[in-house]
């Protein structure tokens, strides 16, 4: 289905914040509740991913401070509640972007292999593998629920640089409103 439609249909309109929002710098709260709300935050989650031909999303970039977060890639989807790393191996430098950072892409440093623990929206406990790209949305989104966030890789340099243009961004140069202005 078309993903414009798919969103009329299900009266979704997620947000997605904007750095600087001071949200996306905030820390996370575990989730403990594994209802029907979790279920249906994590769709809107993933419709509001596919919206934006993102790979990955986390739920503080749409202002909830909750363990949550999703990666899609190549038809695979990954559901990652209170995730936590068990192991990591190698490094490797890649471009990296985010969708609280449109049009944004630096290199980034991360490890090539990881081990991640992480519940289901049942409260199930999955252990996955990755490695190379999907290792590194699961790590940049986790790093979202901490607060982190790919820029704080970067040199002072390179993240002031980013900074200034997201904030021309963020005081809307285009037509069109950007979107955590709009919020407010
Ligand atoms: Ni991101």
């Amino acid at each position: 289905m078309d993903q414009t439609k798919e969103r009329e249909l299900l009266g979704i309109e997620l947000d997605i914040l904007r750095y600087p929002d001071p949200i996306l710098k905030k820390p996370t709260e575990p989730v403990s509740a594994f209802d029907e709300d979790l279920a249906g935050f994590v769709e809107k989650l993933y419709m509001a991913m596919r919206a934006h031909d993102g790979v990955g999303l986390a739920a503080p970039q749409v202002g909830v401070l909750k363990k949550i977060a999703v990666v899609e890639y190549e038809g695979k989807s990954y559901t990652l509640i209170n995730p936590r790393v068990l192991e990591k191996r190698g490094e490797l430098e890649a471009e990296e972007g985010c969708l609280s950072f449109p049009g944004i892409y630096a290199l980034v440093k991360r490890p090539e292999w990881v081990r991640i623990e992480s519940q289901d929206t049942e409260g199930k406990t999955h252990v996955l593998e990755a490695e190379g790209f999907v290792a590194r949305a699961f790590l940049h989104e986790m790093d979202h629920l901490d607060g982190h966030l790919f820029i704080d890789y970067l040199t002072p340099l390179k993240r002031g640089a980013i900074r200034k243009k997201m904030m021309k961004q963020t005081r809307g140069t285009s037509a069109e409103p950007p979107r955590a202005a709009r919020r407010r």
